[in-house]
């Protein structure tokens, strides 16, 4: 059982919990990190295949060739827009890849746990989904420490198998950059750029079936 302090916690670990860009180069005590891995670690998976790996990146060299590819893929998608809205697009997100003190590489390999993982011979990216679990399990640590996190997936998975030298059958799911801040937003910063809005709730739940209220 929870106590109502403990699930107050809880509660304000998923509320609070940003997606950060920006970080300030005090460094993270080895434990604390650590933690966060562990608490990735964590989580449920299908079939209990336990399909993450986590690389934790710290040397400036490699981050700036990460933030190299990042930046690459966000200019090449900004020809999805037009005008004004290129320019928002642009000049949204300034990645937090060699600023943050460590950037994390989770990784999702399809391989481990041999051909029959139980309930992934259905949905085959149940994979994926679980590592998203592992990478949620490590943003609301993170954000329970104080710390900040930001995603970025904003680039070819080629490019970052070849910066960080991961075999080919593994996919390079997110690049969690991770690290203290002073600019903590208490909206999503794509809510506040006026980008998109949270959507109401009474919009998304049926009742029995799809659509009915
Ligand atoms: C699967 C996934 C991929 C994401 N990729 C990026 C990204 O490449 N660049 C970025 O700036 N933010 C990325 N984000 C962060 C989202 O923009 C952010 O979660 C969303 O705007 C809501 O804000 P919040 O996390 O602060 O609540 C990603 C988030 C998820 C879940």
């Amino acid at each position: 059982m929870f106590t109502n302090e403990e699930q107050a916690g809880v509660y304000k670990a998923i509320f609070n919990r940003r997606d950060i860009r920006s970080f300030l180069p005090d460094p993270i005590s080895k434990d604390t990190l650590y933690k966060i891995l562990e608490a990735g670690h964590h989580a449920p998976s299908v079939g209990f295949m336990q399909p993450w790996s986590f690389i934790v990146v710290s040397n400036p060299d490699i981050k700036e060739r990460l933030a190299w590819a990042a930046d690459k893929e966000r200019r090449a998608l900004a020809v999805h827009y037009e005008g004004e809205k290129e320019n928002k697009f642009l000049s949204l997100k300034v990645e937090g890849l060699k600023e943050a003190p460590y950037t994390i590489c989770v990784t999702c390999d399809p391989t481990r746990g041999g051909s029959h993982v139980l309930g992934r011979n259905s949905i085959p990216e149940t994979d994926i989904l679980s590592t998203a679990c592992a990478i949620q399990n490590m943003w609301l640590a993170a954000c329970a420490e104080g710390l900040a996190m930001g995603w970025v997936s904003f680039y070819k998975k080629n490019d970052i198998r070849d910066i960080l030298e991961i075999p080919p059958h593994v996919e390079p799911v997110a690049l969690m950059s991770i690290g203290y801040t002073d600019q903590y937003p208490d909206k999503p910063i794509l809510e506040t750029a006026k980008w998109e809005k949270r959507r109401s709730m009474d919009d998304l739940i049926f009742l029995d079936k799809w659509g009915e209220k």
